[in-house]
């Protein structure tokens, strides 16, 4: 009776004693999503970032080397030794791999040579198309089964009045080249899941256009599986309404979706392009926080952070991974673009430690309330 008793005190009193912080994000994520990060092509000849990066993360997407520039800057010259090291590496690690992107549709960053025929004049549709087929097939071929998910087409959404950028891709073909870079990719594996990823697409400007581009691909029985939104946020701008309805719109078509590099830049590159540019002489002078992020900024970051992982566990079943872009804020991108700076945008500071945004993350994937 006695022990009964004791037994009964020690339930009773179980939801008041403080449960362990989980130990890294894999644990707190659970199954509501899994973990990923952009990373180094080199990151197999970077051992001193193994034990940050495999505590925490279960997918990795190579920052550079299995882009088109990449993989084939010259015509019939394929190059794939450093994405061939980076699928290795990931193997031998037990990671999973997002190949990261067939087509980036974009003039500047699409091979020059891949939209003109020989005598330098630009190609027709029919031709264009067969070399992106020769491209996807090669690429997504070689990699079968080892690459989970790949992002298809990458910013193909304009920024101005258009629907669609600009650019030799469209010049060419219209908008088919976006639901034939689906089919080809699809044929070449079938396994994998096939997304299309973009920059300020949870806004309503630009989903309003991707909600015109995604309906006429799912009418066409194109096989886009998912949406990724990057998630390249800035502090204190984060659209988290907006995020909350590309979330139910993405749910609503039956597609998932993922946030594909995750950030959120403390020293907001967003005047870099107001007025015209007009002021980058003196912009690319600020550079505040070179001595580290005062308290108060990395308290903020951390709300933030938890707010945006709150929303994203509300939304877990439609979420598939969350990504960040880089390992640490020493590798951040941010750190360069679009002007040098010391800058500090992720849960890891360049010593690899944990900040507050980090244990602010994980109390939010650990609070079932959320
Ligand atoms: C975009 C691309 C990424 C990367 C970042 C900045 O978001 O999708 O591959 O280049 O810009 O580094």
């Amino acid at each position: 009776m006695k022990a009964l008793l004791t037994h009964c005190l020690l339930l009773a009193a179980l939801p008041t004693i403080a449960r362990s912080e989980p130990a890294n994000l894999i644990e707190a994520a659970g199954k509501q999503f899994t973990m990923g990060v952009g990373i180094d092509d080199r990151i197999h000849e970077m051992p001193d970032d193994w034990p940050l990066l495999k505590k925490h993360f279960q997918i990795i997407t190579p920052e550079n080397c299995m882009k088109p520039v990449a993989i084939q800057p010259t015509q019939g010259s394929f190059n794939f030794a450093q994405a061939d090291a980076f699928v290795a590496f990931a193997q031998q690690n037990n990671l999973e791999i997002v190949g990261h992107c067939l087509v980036w549709a974009k003039d500047d960053r699409t091979p020059h040579w891949f939209y003109l025929d020989d005598a330098g004049n630009p190609l027709g549709r029919e031709e264009l198309l067969k070399r992106m087929k020769t491209y996807i097939d090669t690429v997504v071929g070689r990699y079968k089964g080892k690459i989970a998910m790949w992002d298809v087409v990458n910013e193909a959404l304009a920024d101005g009045n258009e629907d669609l950028r600009p650019s030799g891709w469209t010049k060419a073909t219209g908008e088919e080249f976006i639901a034939k870079a689906f089919e080809y990719a699809h044929a070449a594996d079938p396994d994998a899941l096939l997304i299309y990823n973009d920059y300020n697409n949870e806004l309503p400007a630009k989903r309003e256009k991707m909600d015109r581009l995604i309906r006429s691909l799912l009418e066409k029985k194109v096989p886009i599986h998912a949406i990724g939104l990057q998630g390249h946020y800035e502090i204190d701008r984060i659209p988290f309404e907006q995020l909350e309805k590309t979330f139910e719109w993405a749910k609503s078509l039956g597609l998932q979706v993922v946030i594909s590099e995750l950030d959120i830049d403390m020293i907001p590159r967003g005047i870099w392009w107001a007025d015209g540019g007009k002021n980058r002489e003196e912009i690319a002078k600020i550079n505040p926080y070179t001595e580290g992020l005062p308290q108060e900024l990395l308290d903020r970051q951390a709300e933030q952070y938890a707010k945006l992982f709150s929303l994203f566990k509300k939304h877990s079943d439609n979420i598939l991974r969350i990504s960040f872009w880089n390992l640490h804020d020493g590798q951040s991108w941010l750190n360069d673009f679009p002007w040098k700076r010391t800058n500090h945008p992720l849960l890891f500071d360049r010593d690899r430690k944990e900040k507050p945004a980090y244990h602010a993350v994980i109390k939010a994937l650990a609070n079932p309330e959320n």
